[in-house]
């Protein structure tokens, strides 16, 4: 069986990270029938540089016609200057828009190993193990209408729900809790907001279907509280687009990186796997950026993709087992660096160290089915 990764390095660290991405995926080609091929294509300012568009049409041509896309990152200083559609992130967001996928689903972890490179004390962090859902169509990046006024003295964006898209990702939430830990927070500012509102009240209302999940309601300052300061308490977050745009960068202090994050974003015609940084323009091509959140996009696609949870759930544990062996990327120097016999590495040399680790356990396990 062929599967087919259309694969969008975009712009600065992407094609870096994505590379190592590719690197796990194509492994596997040597264990199954089911063979991975990758598609590449232009996304962002890379795509403007070459065609004049963020979105090429042959980009969301082969993006629809695979059976999913791996994105590195988008965004370059040189385009700053252009307004709304014109932007390298244009393009990322149509490609969202034209997919489908609605829920993007952002887990933050504490590994022990790095639990120092966190700005937050490790007992603090330690065992906290957080998803966020964040809604990815709605909302104030897409509502109608938006723009400025004359001669730019204001301008406007609309924040618009409708109970469908309210209750879409609700499900997602509630399914993911339970086969989690069972306890949902959904975060609004249902005090000043009418789109909150009727979030909350949509939430409630498919909460009944999902008894065995306890549901609670956050307030999203509140929330930009908690989350920092008792990480631990939460289990599965639901917020609404800008908001869990926000609270999953700054989940990233629990887990110590930026770098280490990944995301999906399901529910559409074909699923989207993508690192929750950004382009890091300013460390751009010198083998500094940390692959793991795009590895971990890998395993995201294995898992919600592919059907081999079994293969997700290995190449998770090969980074962790890379982390516990004392390698690190430069964004993972932590406090406990200093004095401390640890190795910091290139971009190439983590994304190799993962893979003989990832490879080692499937040698393991195909060898032990052999005999
Ligand atoms: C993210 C990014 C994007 C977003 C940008 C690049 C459009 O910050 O995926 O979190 O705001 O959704
Ligand atoms: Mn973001």
């Amino acid at each position: 069986m062929r599967f087919q990764i259309t694969v969008l390095p975009g712009d600065g660290i992407g094609p870096e990270v994505c590379r190592e991405a590719v690197r796990m995926l194509r492994a596997l080609n040597a264990y199954y029938d089911c063979e991975f091929q990758f598609v590449e294509r232009p996304i962002g300012g890379e795509a403007i540089r070459k065609t004049g568009t963020p979105l090429p049409p042959a980009t969301l041509d082969a993006c629809l016609n695979g059976d999913a896309v791996l994105l590195g990152a988008v965004g370059a200083p040189e385009f700053d200057h252009l307004s709304g559609m014109q932007r390298p992130e244009a393009g990322l967001l149509q490609l969202r828009t034209a997919l489908g996928g609605f829920a993007n689903l952002r887990p933050a972890a504490s590994f022990s190993a790095i639990a120092d490179c966190s700005p937050l004390r490790r007992s603090q962090v330690e065992g906290a193990d957080v998803l966020i859902v964040r809604e990815l169509l709605g909302g104030l990046y897409f509502s109608e209408p938006r723009g400025f006024g004359e001669d730019r003295h204001h301008a406007f964006n609309t924040m618009r729900y409708s109970v469908e898209e309210i209750e879409r990702v609700a499900h997602v939430a509630f399914q993911q809790a339970h086969s989690r830990r069972k306890k949902l927070t959904s975060v609004d500012k249902a005090n000043v907001l009418e789109t909150s509102q009727l979030w909350r009240q949509t939430v409630n209302e498919v909460g009944r279907l999902y008894p065995e999940v306890k549901l609670e309601h956050m307030y999203v300052d509140a929330c930009a509280m908690h989350l920092i300061s008792n990480p631990t308490r939460f289990d599965v977050i639901l917020t609404e687009n800008l908001f869990g745009d926000i609270l999953s960068d700054e989940a990233a202090a629990i887990t110590g990186s930026l770098g280490m994050l990944a995301s999906a974003t399901i529910g559409g015609t074909v699923n989207l796997y993508e690192p929750v940084h950004g382009s890091a323009p300013d460390i751009a091509g010198k083998g500094q950026a940390n692959p793991l959140g795009a590895i971990a996009s890998a395993a995201m696609l294995l898992r919600h993709s592919a059907n081999m949870a079994r293969e997700a759930d290995e190449l998770e544990s090969a980074i962790e087992e890379v982390l516990e062996a004392g390698y690190r990327t430069a964004d993972l120097v932590g406090p406990d660096f200093v004095g401390a016999n640890r190795n910091i590495i290139a971009t190439s040399a983590m994304g190799e160290l993962v893979e003989q680790a990832f490879v080692a356990m499937l040698d393991r396990r195909f060898s032990y089915h052999a005999v």
